[in-house]
């Protein structure tokens, strides 16, 4: 009977093994039909990885149409590159696209898994977008405006002093503001600051290795963990780390010494308990929004003779009354300058990546789970569906018939659903109030012995000009205006 028993068992055992077995040849030769009936968006034979950059996606976007694919194996790429379908897939279905595609050059080696704009689903993104929006809501950006003025006031200052340097003067304009809000440094920052020579180094670092295919880790992870792999990432992270935890503890001791000026950072230390941040996790968080910060904002624009009308300026801001924050409703010409500058020069032409966590069943087509996504934002910028003639440079297009700004033409330029970009109330801010004081206080024309070419840009996730000239002729005398940006209270 044990015999019969143990037979019975070992039976049972190969039975149990060739149906799992079967189970899985099954579920496998489904997934695989499925996969293979997939019909993804048309797309051309390219590599999903590598660079392409946004003229070459553009033309695939005529080509193949509003959305494409790009796939190699079982890696697909999915780039939206029109108005209507970035509004029916990346913000429809946004609670499908809130991932970020796994990143190991990037955000686990250099980043220690907690650079902000690569974090995926869960309960850190969830953790570092609740804190961030406690600061960087449109109530809380207010009370930074006064800030703002103060340090867009120097640039006039320092535009008077060398207009040739006009870009690194944004830059500085773009970095005091950041730094303010994120470490509550009220001291003067000139670009020399150490702080600022480290973040210019580390940047490019950061954005080199979030380009999908820099790093062979990335197709490959298993090379992590190849002792002596990545010799360069570990050292520039260990830079990065030092740097940005110098930075945390000098707030820190600021805390502790009763003197500290409110910002993201000291808020974040002292509340601790409620946000759940780690002391690691509160540093990456903070310096995370500087990198975001002072790379996007110091993109500053073309402005020669298309720049607003300047009788709105001129007439607003009568008697040395230099624009305010209070004028800027009013100023819609400026308005339609700004929107028109971000639509035509996106500041981070490819979009950053989303990731499906499900299928998008999308006009028949189907943007599979674990696709990477990419809201392409030059494309989507020239739609000629809804931006008439996009490669002119038109502000007006901004402006309805009762002379306000369109309210049904939108601007994707801060990214799309749940990852959109939460320093928006913030970036908006710094940037109207340096275009709309130094366009009240400057003609600004282009230089006629160095003319602009306005194609020439930086490739990368944010796009910079590459240098180029400007002409700033002072509306009134040098004189008056030093007198008054020096001397205006903030
Ligand atoms: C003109 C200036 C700026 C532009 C054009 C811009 C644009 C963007 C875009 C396109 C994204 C990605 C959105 C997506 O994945 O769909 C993003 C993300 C982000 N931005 Fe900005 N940004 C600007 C300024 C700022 C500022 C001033 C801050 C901080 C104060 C900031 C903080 C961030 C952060 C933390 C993320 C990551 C969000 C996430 O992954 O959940 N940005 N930004």
């Amino acid at each position: 009977m044990s015999s019969m028993l143990d037979l019975f068992h070992a039976w049972h055992w190969q039975i149990v093994a060739v149906v799992f077995s079967l189970l899985v040849l099954v579920v496998c030769s489904f997934h695989g039909s499925r996969t293979s009936s997939l019909r993804l968006p048309p797309g051309p034979s390219e590599p999903p990885l590598g660079h392409h950059g946004p003229r070459k996606i553009a033309q695939w976007i005529n080509e193949y149409g509003p959305v494409i694919s790009l796939n190699k194996g079982k890696d697909v790429l999915v780039i939206v590159g029109r108005y209507q379908e970035a509004i029916d897939i990346m913000e429809k279905q946004g609670a499908s696209l809130a991932d970020r595609p796994r990143s190991v050059a990037g955000s686990e080696i250099l980043g220690r898994g907690m650079r902000f704009v690569q974090i995926g689903s869960g309960e850190r993104i969830r953790k570092f977008r609740k804190a961030s929006h406690t600061h960087l809501q449109l109530k809380s950006a207010q009370t930074y405006e006064p800030a703002q003025f103060a340090y867009a006031r120097d640039i006039i200052l320092d535009l008077l002093d060398s207009p040739r340097l006009h870009q690194l003067h944004i830059k500085r304009f773009a970095a005091s503001v950041i730094l303010r809000i994120v470490y509550g440094k009220t001291t003067p920052t000139l670009l020399s600051d150490p702080f600022l020579l480290q973040l210019q180094k580390m940047i490019p670092r950061v954005q080199s290795a979030m380009m999908p295919g820099t790093y062979l880790v990335d197709k490959y992870p298993i090379l992590k963990y190849i002792p002596g792999y990545g010799r360069n990432l570990l050292a520039w992270r260990e830079e990065e780390y030092e740097m940005l935890s110098g930075k945390l503890n000098w707030v820190k001791s600021q805390v502790e010494s009763n003197v500290a000026a409110d910002s993201v950072a000291k808020d974040l230390l002292v509340h601790h308990d409620d946000n759940q941040l780690s002391e690691m996790e509160t540093t990456y968080l903070s310096g995370s929004l500087i990198g975001a910060g002072a790379d996007t904002v110091s993109k500053d624009s073309h402005i020669d003779n298309t720049q607003p009308n300047m009788r709105e300026i001129i007439d607003c801001c009568r008697d040395l009354n230099a624009p305010t924050f209070e004028d800027w409703s009013r100023l819609v010409q400026l308005q339609a300058f700004i929107l028109e500058a971000l639509r035509w020069r996106p500041v981070n032409p490819i979009g950053l990546p989303h990731r499906a966590s499900k299928d998008i069943i999308w006009n028949g087509m189907t943007i599979p789970a674990g696709a990477t996504v990419f809201g392409n934002h030059w494309s989507i910028s020239r739609d000629p569906d809804v931006y008439h003639n996009p490669e002119v440079f038109d502000p007006q297009r901004w402006i309805g018939t009762d002379g306000e700004i369109k309210d049904n033409m939108r601007l994707f330029t801060f990214g799309f659903g749940r990852r959109a970009c939460p320093g928006l109330h913030v970036a908006n801010r710094s940037v109207y109030i340096a275009a709309a004081l130094v366009l009240w206080s400057f003609t600004v024309t282009e230089d006629p012995s160095n003319p602009i070419d306005d194609t020439a840009f930086v490739p990368g996730i944010v796009s910079h000009q590459k240098p180029f000239s400007l002409v700033f002729k002072p509306r009134m005398s040098e004189a008056s205006l030093k007198i008054f940006f020096s001397s205006t209270a903030v």
